[in-house]
């Protein structure tokens, strides 16, 4: 196959534009997961979860822990991007740009410039819990039930 160099040059720019638009297009997915109208997750009654428990709520994007100060819920959405961080042994890692998590949620590699959030946790209806994803506490809020 023989090729003109402008042939060459019009094959090339179109393949560069379309990985171009192929990453825009993954970039605008990562920031469509941060915006689900959903911001009340209903999840089980509090003594389903045991002291020293740590659940991943998938549907809400948090995980669910419980001391022996009471129940609290952080967050795996990083604050960099908006991916959704992985919990590993000890800390939380984000696999799109690589920002590092302590278990408490305190950053420790960037790009993200800060921890993760802690959200309100509830008990609602029928003595069920309820994770309310856009509302942030502080660090030290525990819901004793
Ligand atoms: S979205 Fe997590 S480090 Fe960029």
């Amino acid at each position: 196959m023989n090729l003109s160099r402008r042939s060459f040059l019009q094959i090339s720019f179109s393949a560069s534009g379309l990985l171009t638009l192929g990453g825009l297009i993954k970039y605008l997915g990562y920031q469509t997961e941060t915006s689900s109208a959903q911001k009340t997750f209903t999840l089980d009654k509090p003594s389903t979860y045991s002291i020293h428990s740590a659940t991943h709520i998938a549907s809400a994007r948090a995980w669910m822990f419980r001391d022996e100060k009471g129940l609290y819920a952080i967050s795996t959405l990083c604050p960099h991007l908006g991916c959704a961080v992985e919990r590993r042994e000890g800390d939380y890692l984000c696999p799109c740009h690589g920002s590092r998590f302590l278990q408490n949620g305190d950053v420790v590699n960037g790009p993200a410039t800060r921890g993760l959030n802690f959200i309100r946790v509830s008990v609602g209806a029928e003595g069920k819990l309820q994770v309310h994803v856009d509302q942030i506490v502080s660090a030290t809020e525990r819901l004793t039930s």
